[in-house]
């Protein structure tokens, strides 16, 4: 039997400290990361406070026959979902109640980098017993979400995410806001976790789960009022699965992407990648009663998600036309004095463990197993892959980006799984593929399909380090990871 993967974790840089710990030698202080302290809430801010308390809670989840040891921020919902209007700021008190280190990673806001949640890079560890305050400033309305940012694949994949809502882009008002996250949990019938991570999975396009959930049941039909205008905050919140999302019963229309306003656009069907959000406007039915599905078709054979049906009596509105949200202040990328940096998506080259380890696993033994290694490093970008065994520190920055200039960033896939690469603390536009044709549009998560280039441009406006990643986490945990520095 493998060790949990957990473990290896535990430690955030993964292998080579936890190798280093584990055979004795001492491990490098958790010195705080110098980066620049973020701004605070001024006297008299709107500031809304939520305490998270990441601790495991045993649940019932659908399908089984007993409680799953799931990891949750609240006690009442395995999902919570912050809703807060821009201007506000956000206090979260993370209160650390797990075994090992956590910390909050909020995904796809332009925030402080001080406040980006990633152990060792952004701040220390929370250490179990710790807690830490996160205070944020959401410059961007739209769909975000927040997840911890070390043993990733332990951690979400046990449940603990979290969904917020930034509120204030509606030019028109919508009847209903519904959050529809979707993930899927690997656990069999008796509420048991199987593996969040395998051999195989890791290094082909993931380990998939068994229940695939919307709000955290199976298929669940949720109440919408009767010819009213909807809109529909879709998640990907697995760690793995992609989904090629449509509506079937009706027409929807895509407004948003990542949380990013784009002119509204028919949905046929929107490809998201693990960490990817669409927003949906739709117009209910007029008759009670009456149902859309959501459906993912990327599979042999459609699979309905979740419902939307139906209910009371039928509003009075105009025929439906969507209107655009509000547009943000993400800046726009200019094509004149845009400096280019290439960024590969490869296969690790050599087995990266210390050749004393990789001659025992020659041997048939499961040294890194054992040990708890990232014994498997299959990705790299650019060549290089994390964590790196070799050493105890933070590798060098994949690149150095000056602030203030826009960087056009080609994204070339050089393996045969898709990649759903994520660059923290901007929104990039998405310009162009190799393969496919793609409507521009901004988001801070974009797939990269086998073999594709994607090209994706952005204005470093924010200074920091900001981990760049490809979010099928097994991938990220298995060597697809690095930062650039923006100064
Ligand atoms: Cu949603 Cu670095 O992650
Ligand atoms: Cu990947």
């Amino acid at each position: 039997m493998r060790r949990p993967w957990s473990r290896r974790a535990l430690l955030g840089l993964g292998g080579g400290i936890a190798a280093a710990g584990l055979l004795g030698a001492s491990l490098p202080a958790a010195a705080p990361p110098r980066v620049p302290s973020a701004p605070r809430p001024g006297p008299g801010a709107d500031v809304k406070t939520v305490t998270l308390t990441a601790r495991r809670r045993d649940r019932r989840l659908p399908g089984t026959s007993a409680p799953t040891p799931t990891l949750g921020y609240a006690d009442d919902t395995t999902l919570p979902v912050i809703r807060m209007r821009r201007g506000q700021w956000l206090r979260a008190v993370l209160r650390n109640q797990l075994a090992e280190h956590t910390t909050v990673h909020w995904h796809g806001l332009r925030i402080a980098n001080a406040m980006d949640g990633v152990p060792y890079l952004t701040q220390a560890p929370v250490l179990p017993g710790e807690s830490f305050v996160y205070e944020i400033e959401p410059p961007d309305c739209g769909t975000f979400f927040f997840h911890p940012h070390c043993d990733t694949v332990g951690q979400l994949g046990r449940g603990l995410a979290g969904v917020l809502i930034v509120e204030g882009d509606a030019a028109a008002p919508f009847d209903a806001d519904l959050v529809c996250a979707y993930r899927d949990w690997r656990i069999d019938d008796a509420g048991r976790f199987t593996p969040l991570m395998t051999d195989k999975g890791a290094s082909s396009s993931g380990t998939f789960g068994r229940v695939r959930t919307v709000n955290d049941a199976v298929q669940p039909v949720l109440a919408v009022p009767a010819n009213g205008d909807v809109r529909v905050r879709f998640l990907n919140l697995d760690m793995t699965r992609l989904i090629d999302l449509g509506v079937e019963g009706g027409t929807a229309w895509v407004i948003a992407t990542d949380g990013n306003p784009i002119d509204p656009v028919p949905l046929d069907s929107w490809r998201l990648g693990p960490a990817m959000r669409l927003d949906l406007a739709l117009r209910a039915p007029a008759e009670p009663g009456g149902t859309l599905r959501l459906m993912n078709y990327y599979a042999a054979a459609p699979v309905p998600m979740a419902a939307l049906r139906a209910e009371g009596p039928p509003l009075a509105r105009p025929a439906f036309a969507p209107v655009p949200l509000r547009r943000s202040g993400v800046p726009v990328p200019a094509a004149a004095g845009a400096l280019s940096f290439p960024l590969q998506l490869g296969a690790a080259g050599a087995p990266a463990l210390p050749p004393d380890l990789a001659a025992l696993e020659a041997q048939g033994l499961k040294v890194a197993d054992a040990l708890c290694l990232s014994s498997r490093t299959f990705w790299a970008l650019n060549g290089q892959p994390w964590p790196s065994l070799t050493s105890g520190h933070l590798p060098p920055p994949l690149a150095r980006f000056e602030r203030g200039r826009t960087y056009r960033v080609e994204i070339a896939n050089l393996t045969p799984h898709p990649h759903p690469i994520h660059l923290h603390g901007h929104s990039f536009q998405v310009l162009s593929s190799s393969q496919r044709r793609i409507l521009p549009h901004l988001a801070d998560t974009t797939l990269v399909l086998p073999k594709e280039r994607v090209t994706i441009a952005f204005v470093a406006d924010n200074p920091g380090d900001w981990m760049l990643h490809c979010h099928i986490v097994e991938h990220q945990e298995t060597g697809m990871m690095g930062y650039v520095r923006i100064a």
